[in-house]
């Protein structure tokens, strides 16, 4: 028996106070989030269980406790208050997935600081403008990633602390950094919570826009009640699971439910913080004993490539359930999955914007492979007709994905831009920016975006940041980027560009202008393809037409072309 038990039962007069009362919450109350993972799991009795185990590169192991993560959280949220780190303050974590970055994100939580996670592998520009429009205090890294915040640093006046987790005394500390080793510091038994009620912000997470450049999604630490909630009746988790969500905390999903919900839950996690192959994650399933699995499509078309063989190898039978986010999950992969593993990955959608899971598949509901699910109880979905903005009065028809925004981890808006958010909405819905259909059975079916917002291998990307990123190679005049289809990444960056006078196209050139993004952005902001043209298709006010370009690449229909200018 799954947790959710019936879905029309649960949705049938759903209330959030299901969670609230699981979590000892009542309306009014300190909640924290830092506190709710560790010292609450402890108080329950749980102080001894395995809370975390971390695998690195080469097999290196790592265990923690519930008291453990308690205790190194408590550490590392004293070191912060020490160094002057006021609750409010935005604290950035960028490293890779070590235990750090786990354990760092619960003791910014506790003293009430906004934990603003960014991905390791971005580069400098990518950095600096997420760190200068969230105006952060400070940021935790590691040695290795320390050189490109120093880069920048010049530009970031706000930052006061460079912490280095793994500093080793070999070269000096520079202006304005600090070297912190959990391992050597004084366990902290007591720290003080800062208490933070529901509306307190918590998160931070960046996001891609299609227009401007990305927006900080502001998340409060009530959203760890439909973070639980979700977790156990979308995600089945259970006391006794052990539990792998191989998303990086630089996403969405590597916080709500690779940190906060588990652990709340006082489920055992593990990590890996290895690159992937099929042989590995394999491999981890059968040594970990893995029960419950939140992967990503790109991540199981990745499985399925490497063959059906390979899975025989292992022994997988620990495997209860699996879940699966990020993009569309073709029905191949699901009926592949049950093919292979004996059960299917259970599709789950949602946005960096809702903070959980808001359409999906539920344990004990009929799957249908290649679509999504149905909304979460309690959540209310549309398919929302875009020129009325009103939900289409009958089901079949494509339109916006939309919903009444009213659950607790919706983000509470993007920061410092107040504008961008109210744009979300649309006669009182929010508006996902996705497309989809639903079938007069409630599910819903995926169709596409609606914006120029690409998607490669789960990760959104903003064609204008890439675009911005371009202009500044000084053989670019201009440039549009837009998606195009790549068999595992579902889509992949390319450019089209202009060259400036003097400079001509080459095999060299290209490989210069894909390397010069891949060090600014990040390697999955790097266009695939770059296509040196002429001139690019504009609108009569100079506008360059992405749309064109994209159709073109997918073979679609162009659609009306009038406003083109130098077509
Ligand atoms: C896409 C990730 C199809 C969608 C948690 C959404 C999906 C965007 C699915 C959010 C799915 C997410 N099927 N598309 N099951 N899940 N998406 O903010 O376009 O990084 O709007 O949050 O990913 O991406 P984000």
């Amino acid at each position: 028996m799954s947790n959710i038990g019936s879905y029309e039962e649960r949705a049938k007069g759903f209330s959030w106070s299901v969670s609230e009362n699981e979590l000892g919450y009542r309306d009014g109350n300190v909640i924290n989030i830092g506190w709710h993972c560790t010292d609450r799991i402890c108080e329950q009795g749980k102080a001894s269980k395995l809370a975390l185990v971390w695998e690195g590169h080469a097999g290196a192991e790592k265990r923690f406790t519930y008291n453990d993560i308690r205790l190194a959280s408590n550490t590392i949220g004293a070191f912060l208050r020490g160094l002057g780190i006021q609750a409010g303050e935005r604290v950035c974590l960028f490293m890779d997935k070590i235990p750090e970055l786990y354990l760092g994100f619960l003791g910014i939580l506790k003293i009430g600081a906004i934990a603003q996670p960014l991905f390791s592998a971005f580069g400098d520009e990518s950095l600096f403008v997420r760190l200068s429009d969230a105006e952060t205090s400070a940021v935790v890294t590691q040695k290795k990633h320390a050189l490109k915040v120093r880069k920048i640093l010049d530009r970031l006046p706000h930052i006061k602390h460079l912490i280095i987790v793994d500093h080793d005394g070999a070269s000096p500390l520079k202006d304005r950094e600090v070297a912190f080793s959990l391992e050597k510091a004084a366990p902290v038994e007591h720290l003080d919570i800062h208490p933070t009620t529901a509306e307190s912000p918590s998160v931070l997470h960046y996001t891609s826009g299609t227009t401007g450049m990305p927006k900080g999604v502001q998340h409060v630490h009530y959203s760890l009640v439909s973070q639980v909630l979700t977790a156990k009746w979308v995600l089945d988790l259970r006391d006794d699971d052990i539990y792998w969500c191989t998303a990086d905390p630089g996403w969405v999903t590597g916080t709500s439910y690779g940190i906060i919900a588990p652990f709340a839950m006082g489920v055992t996690q593990c990590v890996m913080d290895a690159g992937f192959s099929a042989e590995a994650w394999y491999r981890f399933i059968e040594k970990r004993r893995i029960t419950m699995w939140y992967s990503a499509p790109t991540a199981i078309r990745s499985l399925m490539m490497a063959g059906d063989k390979i899975v025989g190898k292992f022994d997988l039978s620990s495997l209860r359930h699996l879940a699966s986010v990020g993009e569309p999950l073709n029905s191949e992969a699901v009926v592949w999955s049950q093919k292979v593993f004996g059960k299917p990955f259970y599709d789950t959608y949602w946005q960096t914007e809702t903070g959980c899971i808001v359409i999906s598949n539920y344990p004990g509901m009929e799957v249908r492979p290649g679509s999504m699910g149905k909304p979460f109880p309690g959540i209310t979905g549309t398919i929302l007709d875009p020129n009325r903005n009103e939900p289409y009065p009958f089901h079949g028809k494509i339109g916006l994905v939309a919903f009444r925004f009213d659950w607790p981890s919706r983000m509470r808006t993007y920061w410092n831009n107040e504008e961008a958010f109210r744009k979300k909405f649309r006669n009182g819905w929010y508006i996902t920016g996705d497309r989809a259909r639903i079938d007069k059975d409630g599910y819903y079916w995926f169709v596409g975006r609606d914006d120029d917002i690409i998607n490669t291998a789960g990760h959104l990307v903003s064609p204008f940041e890439v675009e911005s990123a371009l202009l500044e190679h000084p053989a670019v005049a201009e440039s549009a980027v837009v998606s195009k289809p790549d068999p595992l990444n579902l889509e992949v960056v390319k450019a089209f560009i202009n060259l400036k006078p003097g400079f001509t196209a080459s095999k060299d050139l290209d490989l210069e202008i894909m390397n010069f993004v891949r060090k600014k952005l990040s390697p999955l902001a790097m266009p695939q393809e770059i296509e040196f043209v002429d001139s690019l298709p504009k609108t009569r006010s100079g506008k360059i037409m992405r749309r064109i370009l994209h159709a073109r690449e997918w073979g679609e229909e162009i659609g009306d072309t009038s406003t083109i200018e130098n077509d």
